[in-house]
């Protein structure tokens, strides 16, 4: 599979799907064991489903990272959406503004070796996770 930069279009439920597969791909080709890439592919269906469900649309960029010896996956959710009005909330377990489990965000950072979240009510949300190998 080509490791170049890849840009997933996100508005339905078939998107999330394919996201999280072609998330699957890329850290098996670049070496990724089965559960590691799991858990990376659990994190990209979350955050594209978080888009799908509050944003209706956005992307999800996927791209190979290397620092020093080590190389991982980078996957970077964006969406112009309403954005997040308290973001420490958002994060909190089992909270949800949809009445859902509310474990999305909080399992993806448990998931995940890096994450960051940027949010602004108005102008959308950028969630930024990588994986190391
Ligand atoms: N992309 C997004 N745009 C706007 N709000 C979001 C987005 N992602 C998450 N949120 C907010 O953060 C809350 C927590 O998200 P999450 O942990 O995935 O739980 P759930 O999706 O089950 O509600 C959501 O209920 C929603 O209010
Ligand atoms: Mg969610």
């Amino acid at each position: 599979m080509d490791l170049s930069e890849t840009r997933l279009s996100i508005q339905d439920e078939s998107d999330v799907a394919r996201a999280a597969l072609q998330t699957g791909n890329f850290c098996e080709a670049l070496g990724f064991d089965e559960i590691r890439s799991q858990m990376a592919s659990t994190a990209v269906s979350e955050l594209a489903r978080n888009i799908v469900k509050y944003a209706m649309r956005g992307e999800v960029i996927l791209r190979a990272v290397f620092r020093g010896a080590s190389k991982g996956v980078e996957a970077v959710s964006i969406d112009h959406g309403p954005g997040i009005e308290d973001v420490e909330q958002a994060m909190e377990d089992h909270f949800s503004s949809s009445g859902t489990l509310g474990l999305g965000l909080p399992g993806i950072r448990r998931m995940m070796d890096e994450f960051e979240i940027e949010s602004e009510p108005g102008r959308g949300t950028r969630v930024t996770v990588r994986k190391w190998l």
